[in-house]
């Protein structure tokens, strides 16, 4: 098996909404915090992958994703739509791993990636949220991202149950 190949995506078709969706949809089987309550349908988890397709359309977005010998098994994105007196900086969000190719350092792979990527868009600053504690906020940590603290009660797990989250930033000039 080679090692997946990670690399940003500027047009986003059916078969990559389609490999996408699967990718959502075993994070949420796995219980992952990502916006969406379990049992997660094909058809939402589709629909999800269409909005953000458009958003990378307009350049609101960046896509960035890792493929192996199976297919796309991993995935990160950059939201750069946000109010005009931020045009300095990026939401990092939907960081996913397929559970097939968790613990073989595709997170970190990604991670730089994006950072790399918003550096290439004359970014500085990047900031996300993740599950308290959780393998995303160790990830963050180890990686050079600053905790800035705790929201209790912020969400829901897919399978219900409040979980708190925990916000983190990038100085990319760092
Ligand atoms: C969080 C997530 C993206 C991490 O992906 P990953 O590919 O497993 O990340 P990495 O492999 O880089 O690191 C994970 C662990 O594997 C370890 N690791 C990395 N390469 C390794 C290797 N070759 N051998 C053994 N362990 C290894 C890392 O040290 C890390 O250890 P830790 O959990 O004790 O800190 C993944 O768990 C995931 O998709 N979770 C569900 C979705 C989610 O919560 N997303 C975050 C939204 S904010």
């Amino acid at each position: 098996m080679t090692s997946p190949v990670v690399r940003r995506v500027h047009a986003v078709d059916e078969a990559m909404i389609g490999a996408l969706a699967d990718v959502l949809k075993d994070c949420v089987d796995g219980g992952a915090s990502g916006s969406f309550m379990h049992p997660l349908t094909r058809e939402r988890a589709t629909a999800f992958w269409r909005k953000v397709a458009d958003g990378v359309a307009a350049g609101q977005r960046a896509l960035i994703v890792a493929e192996d010998d199976h297919g796309v098994c991993g995935t990160v994105q950059l939201i750069f739509d946000l109010p005009e007196n931020q045009p300095h900086r990026a939401d990092l969000a939907k960081m996913l791993v397929h559970r097939r190719v968790r613990r073989q350092g595709l997170g970190a792979m990604l991670l730089r990636a994006a950072e790399a990527t918003a550096r290439e868009c004359g970014k500085t600053l990047l900031v996300l949220d993740a599950v308290t504690d959780g393998d995303a906020a160790r990830l963050y940590a180890r990686l050079g991202w600053v905790r800035v603290g705790d929201i209790p009660n912020y969400a829901l797990f897919p399978q219900g149950g409040y979980c708190s989250t925990t916000v983190f930033y990038r100085d990319l000039a760092d």
